[in-house]
């Protein structure tokens, strides 16, 4: 056992502790918390105890180190409740086996072949806009981005196509992590079996999402023809038991990558358009770098290498608004950090949003400045570290910069005046009522 002094912290209620607060202002809290208390902060929500930590050194060391802290954790069992066991929400031996079997998938190799699809798809998009300008409608970009991505994600790794299954699915997915997150939120709360009015909306959201997972699962048996990563994951067999997957294990890995693998991505391209509209000197420098390496035609894979400035703008808005805000881990044992006391079974939060804001490795943190990327920057983790990084990373950044540099050819992006844009922890972070643009033709 290893026993040390308690970590400072803001003092809270008697009863609920810091509940409240965290229910009002998260985002605010974290980060006044860790300015004012340091890089080891203890609050208490209800009976549970949570340390954030926000020096990278203590980052580094929680991700790396998965024996002593694992995901077997509140927010990992709630997401279960809408993916069940998959490598998102697994730990140990299972993890490993699926990561392993997953990752060849989302080498570079592999995803540069489904830079054709990305193009494609954000070339209709862009197409529709022109209804919008021509009735002088906003278009909200939030909202775009998100139909895009899912599109994305639906059609590369699992073929999936068709207005109807697209727009059914999408909306099932965001009412069942508006419904997540909310759950999250609460340490006392109603059991999912309980037929309170939010836990139907989540069933019946949940049914839509089944059927027409299981449904693409079993065109996938049918037609041995399709290449993608559900085809791949199909074909796999256990190395010692040569067992495949059943249709539950594919159902809760299909729902696990349409989750995690578009709303990110889509706000990480809405908080972008949104920094860019509010800096015109950094979007003029993007539109010229557009310009002299593409030369006014779409965007390819093998371009990619060469839009430099464009990287750093995705990276810097990731910094400011990581679409993943907070990371949690179990402590499995006792542990020190900092010389604090991590009691076992406790958990640990991680916030990109707080330590991307921290003033000694981010001067002037709340200024969007790109350049900052042209150095190799350490307190930056959008896509998490260690072992549970992100898979989906390289796929993300490509999609990101191909998505990001079409629109830009195409269209001028001007943020309505008088529309606030706040931002509202979710599971991910997105803009609060979404992120209305009046489109114009670029000059
Ligand atoms: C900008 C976009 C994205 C961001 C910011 C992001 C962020 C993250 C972060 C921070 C984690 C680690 C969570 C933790 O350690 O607890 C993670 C894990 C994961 N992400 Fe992403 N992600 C993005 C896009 C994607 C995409 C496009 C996919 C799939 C196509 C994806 C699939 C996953 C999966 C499956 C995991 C779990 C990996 C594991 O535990 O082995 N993500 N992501």
């Amino acid at each position: 056992m290893k026993l040390g002094p308690i970590a400072p912290g803001p003092r809270g209620d008697f009863l609920l502790g810091n509940l409240r607060a965290f229910r009002r202002d998260v985002l605010g809290l974290m980060l006044k918390s860790a300015r004012e208390y340091g890089d080891v902060v203890r609050f208490r929500l209800g009976p549970l105890v949570v340390h954030l930590l926000s020096h990278p050194d203590q980052v580094e060391y929680v991700l790396q180190s998965a024996r002593n802290y694992d995901k077997a954790t509140r927010s990992s069992a709630k997401i279960s409740s809408i993916c069940g066991s998959s490598l998102l929400t697994s730990n140990g031996e299972p993890w490993k086996r699926q990561r392993r079997l997953m990752q060849p998938s989302f080498h570079r190799q592999q995803i540069a072949g489904m830079g054709a699809d990305m193009i494609l798809l954000t070339a209709g998009m862009l197409e529709r806009w022109q209804a919008a300008q021509l009735r002088g409608q906003a278009v909200d970009i939030a909202a775009e981005m998100m139909r895009l991505t899912y599109r994305i994600v639906a059609k590369t790794l699992m073929g999936a196509e068709g207005e109807s299954d697209s727009s059914a699915i999408e909306q099932a997915i965001t009412a069942l992590l508006a419904h997540t997150y909310r759950r999250w939120g609460k340490v006392i709360d109603w059991p999912a079996y309980v037929p309170t009015p939010g836990n139907l909306r989540f069933r019946r959201a949940l049914q839509v999402v089944d059927q027409i997972v299981y449904r693409i699962i079993a065109e996938h048996r049918a037609d041995r023809g399709k290449r993608n990563f559900l085809s791949a994951l199909l074909e796999e067999r256990d190395g010692e038991t040569g067992d495949a997957f059943s249709d539950s294990d594919l159902r809760n890995e299909s729902i696990t990558f349409l989750l995690a693998g578009h709303e990110t991505t889509a706000n990480a391209l809405a908080w972008t358009f949104y920094l860019l509209s509010q800096n015109p000197d950094v979007e003029q420098q993007l539109r010229a770098e557009l310009s002299t390496e593409l030369g006014g035609r779409p965007p390819t894979v093998e371009d990619l290498s060469r839009l430099s400035f464009t990287t750093m703008v995705i990276q810097e808005s990731m910094r400011l608004y990581p679409p993943i805000w907070a990371l949690e881990r179990r402590a499995i044992a006792d542990d020190l950090i900092g010389g604090f006391f991590i009691p076992a079974g406790s958990s640990v939060v991680i916030s990109p949003y707080v330590v991307h804001r921290k003033e000694e490795f981010w001067p002037e943190a709340e200024r969007f400045d790109p350049t900052r990327f042209s150095r190799r920057q350490r307190a930056y983790i959008p896509f998490g570290s260690g072992q549970r990084l992100c898979i989906g990373s390289e796929f993300a950044m490509m999609e990101a910069r191909l998505i990001l540099a079409m629109v830009l050819q195409a269209w001028h992006l001007e943020f309505l005046p008088g529309d606030a844009v706040t931002p509202e922890p979710g599971i991910t972070l997105r803009p609060k009522n979404g992120l209305r643009m009046r489109v114009s033709p670029a000059r």
